[in-house]
């Protein structure tokens, strides 16, 4: 019998909390709300209010703490570090002036601060520059989904023309000149022939091990219950329910490891990128990107394939109005590949303190810089 009323407490308090979000504090003072929201977050995850989640989602997952990268980092020591080597390594370029780190540099979150990526000969990328930041955890790579492994993934960015503008099929012998590699790659594989493969290979094992710092988030799940602001309390249950971002960022890296439509496609316009489409050239995929994870999100900015925005205030603002929805024009009433916005945002109608809760709350899950030194290059 206590256990049924303090299940029922339970779903009560879950109810009036949920409703309570939509106003704002519903008439208590903020404190008051604020407390008891404090204290349902405090409970173990299993018992957290359920989030608003549509029936639609098939998939979804409980935030959680910052996973750990499966790769072990003590008995590859050796792969690593030729890994993080031929990372910094511009030499891997046909100019020999761009590295993987130009574009993903340590310091800015391995981003490079820019709205599109630029890089050989200057030539600007139609794409924002995405961290590498827990890149072990997703599916797909690229935003778009393009590649399905980091060991393939390499390859591209070498091979391109805008990129790196080098070659693969080269590159080999033009690191067996450099005498300094040779010791490298017979203590990561055994032998001092390089190829393709090992290369790309000492580059995806590198790039698992570079994982988000605890944030102030993770802190407050292992116990620290002062280590979120109350506008971050605040945050995360607007987050979880009236703001809606769980339905596509969820998990403990803040993303379903899929795609879709926010309404950013710009479709037959001058800047019209069709996204996941260009891949599986399905019609229903047009307009879909990848769901970044969030963690870290306040360090990579600008935001979005396209880097649209700069501020995070931009981007609560947008989400709040609902993203575009474009609408057809006569012209385009049968066109098949008319980009749709996903049902699964809506208008959201957010006051400025609930933007700035979620804000709070993003700035909880991003975690201290990342600080790492630039390796000496081998000769
Ligand atoms: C000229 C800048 C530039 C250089 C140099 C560069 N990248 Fe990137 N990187 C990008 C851009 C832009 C994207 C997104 C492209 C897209 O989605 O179409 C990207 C995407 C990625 C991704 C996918 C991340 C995700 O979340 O899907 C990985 C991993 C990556 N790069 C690793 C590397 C490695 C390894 C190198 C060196 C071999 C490298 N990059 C060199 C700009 C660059
Ligand atoms: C329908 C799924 C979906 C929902 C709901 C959603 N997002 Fe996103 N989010 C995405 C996708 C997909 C992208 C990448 C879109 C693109 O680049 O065109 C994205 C991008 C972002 C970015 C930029 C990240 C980066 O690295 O560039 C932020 C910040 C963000 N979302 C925050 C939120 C917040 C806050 C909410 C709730 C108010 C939310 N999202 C709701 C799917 C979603």
């Amino acid at each position: 019998m206590k256990r049924m009323i303090g299940i029922l407490t339970g779903i009560t308090s879950v109810i009036l909390l949920s409703s309570l979000s939509f106003q704002k504090y519903n008439g208590l003072p903020a404190d008051t709300y604020t407390d008891s929201l404090r204290r349902l977050y405090s409970k173990p995850l299993a018992e957290w209010p359920r989030p608003f989640i549509d029936t639609t989602v098939q998939h979804w997952q409980e935030l959680g703490l910052l996973p750990a990268s499966p790769i072990a980092t003590d008995s590859l020591q050796p792969l690593i570090n030729l890994g993080k080597l031929l990372f910094f390594d511009p030499r891997l370029s046909g100019s020999g002036q761009i590295s993987c780190a130009t574009c993903h540099v340590p310091d800015l979150s391995w981003t490079d601060g820019r709205e599109k990526a630029v890089g050989h000969d200057q030539q600007v990328n139609t794409r924002n520059t995405p961290t590498i930041f827990n890149v072990w955890f997703y599916k797909n790579l690229f935003w778009d989904g393009r590649s399905n492994s980091l060991e393939d993934q390499a390859f591209g960015p070498i091979n391109s023309e805008i990129e790196m503008h080098g070659d693969m099929s080269l590159l080999p012998s033009k690191l067996e000149e450099i005498k300094g590699y040779a010791p490298l790659f017979k203590a990561a594989y055994g032998t001092e022939t390089v190829d393709a493969d090992k290369v790309a290979h000492a580059l995806a094992i590198f790039q698992k091990t570079v994982v988000s710092r605890k944030s102030d988030f993770d802190y407050f799940l292992s116990g620290d219950k002062n280590r979120l602001t109350d506008a971050a309390v605040r945050g995360l249950h607007l987050f979880r329910t009236k703001a809606r971002c769980m339905n596509c960022h969820n998990g403990p890296l803040f993303t379903d490891n899929d795609f879709h439509n926010i309404g950013l496609t710009y479709y037959g316009r001058k800047y019209e990128d069709l996204g996941r489409y260009n891949v599986t050239r399905k019609a229903s995929d047009v307009g879909k990107f990848k769901t970044p994870s969030l963690r870290d999100v306040i360090r990579t900015r600008p935001w979005m394939h396209n880097g649209l925005f700069d501020n995070i205030e931009g981007v609560l603002n947008m989400y709040s109005a609902g993203m575009p929805q474009p609408k057809r024009k006569p012209e385009q009433m049968s066109d098949t590949l008319f980009p749709v916005t996903s049902p699964l945002i809506k208008r959201l109608d957010l006051t400025k303190q609930e933007k700035d809760d979620i804000i709070a709350f993003l700035n909880a899950i991003t975690a201290e810089p990342w600080k790492m030194r630039i390796p000496v290059l081998p000769k």
